[in-house]
């Protein structure tokens, strides 16, 4: 999770935005810049639920099988552990949800809670991507044991193999990439997570990223969909 104050081409609203794509669409490669540069709060389910099962914690012991066959977690737990993040001082102002929601209960429960607290989506930005594209990113990715920092072999390379050009810790594959996980999970994007597009544009909240393009392109596409005002 990310959270460093910055000033590099800040986005000038406030936000409570969620990131909404398939697996390997670049919502955690966007996410984390956006919060770095802006010193919004970047919430990543995966990298929390990761996090957990590093640690041995319960519920990484109840995630865990989950999500090395590609399948969703339970709603109850993820919703629970959501909850409790944004319910902390640092989620006050602005922030970014990657991965969350996926399902229509957890969407529906994330509007009741933001609406205990009179604090609503200001934006769901949509980052579409095409499968063949997806399974490239996805079977290429390279990620930072240390500071979270994502590459790609083919798009993004780090400067020196197997090395993050932040840190200099070690750079290493995920579990749920392999080949069979992979096509659990973009089965599942399609039959649990897809009904949310209609849910949200119903609300007037969703926009589209074409996130097909250069990273620096579908940056420049979230900050202006985030500095403009919300409907
Ligand atoms: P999670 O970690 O959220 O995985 P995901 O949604 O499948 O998303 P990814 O992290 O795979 O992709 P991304 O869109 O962030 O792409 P990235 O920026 O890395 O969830 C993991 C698991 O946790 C789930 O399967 C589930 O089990 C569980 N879980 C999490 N949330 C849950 C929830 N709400 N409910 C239930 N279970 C939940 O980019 C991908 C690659 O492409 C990288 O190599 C990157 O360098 C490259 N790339 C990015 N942008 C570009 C670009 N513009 N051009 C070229 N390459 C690019």
């Amino acid at each position: 999770m990310t959270g460093a104050a910055g000033a590099q081409g800040a986005t000038p609203r406030r936000y409570r935005t969620v990131f909404l794509g398939p697996p390997g669409a670049g919502k955690g490669t966007q996410a984390k810049s956006l919060a770095a540069a802006d010193g919004a709060l970047h919430i990543s389910t995966g990298d929390m639920l990761r996090e957990h099962v590093a640690k041995g914690t319960e519920l990484g012991a109840r995630a865990r099988e989950y999500m090395e066959g590609g399948h969703l977690v339970p709603d109850a737990l993820i919703i629970a552990m959501v909850e409790e993040r944004l319910s902390r001082p640092d989620a006050q102002s602005s922030w970014i949800l990657d991965g969350f929601p996926r399902t229509l209960p957890q969407a529906e429960a994330l509007a009741r809670s933001l609406a205990a607290h009179a604090q609503p989506l200001t934006h769901v930005l949509y980052f579409n991507v095409g499968r063949g594209v997806l399974l490239q990113r996805l079977t290429g990715r390279w990620s930072c044991g240390s500071c979270g920092a994502i590459y790609n072999v083919q798009f993004r390379p780090p400067a020196v193999a197997g090395v993050c050009d932040v840190c200099a810790g070690a750079l290493r594959q995920r579990d749920d990439d392999r080949p069979e996980a992979v096509g659990v999970r973009l089965e599942e994007y399609e039959r649990l997570t897809g009904p949310l597009l209609g849910y949200y544009q119903g609300l007037g909240l969703l926009r589209e990223v074409d996130a097909e393009a250069d990273p620096d392109v579908v940056e420049d596409q979230v900050r202006e969909v985030l500095s403009s005002a919300s409907n």
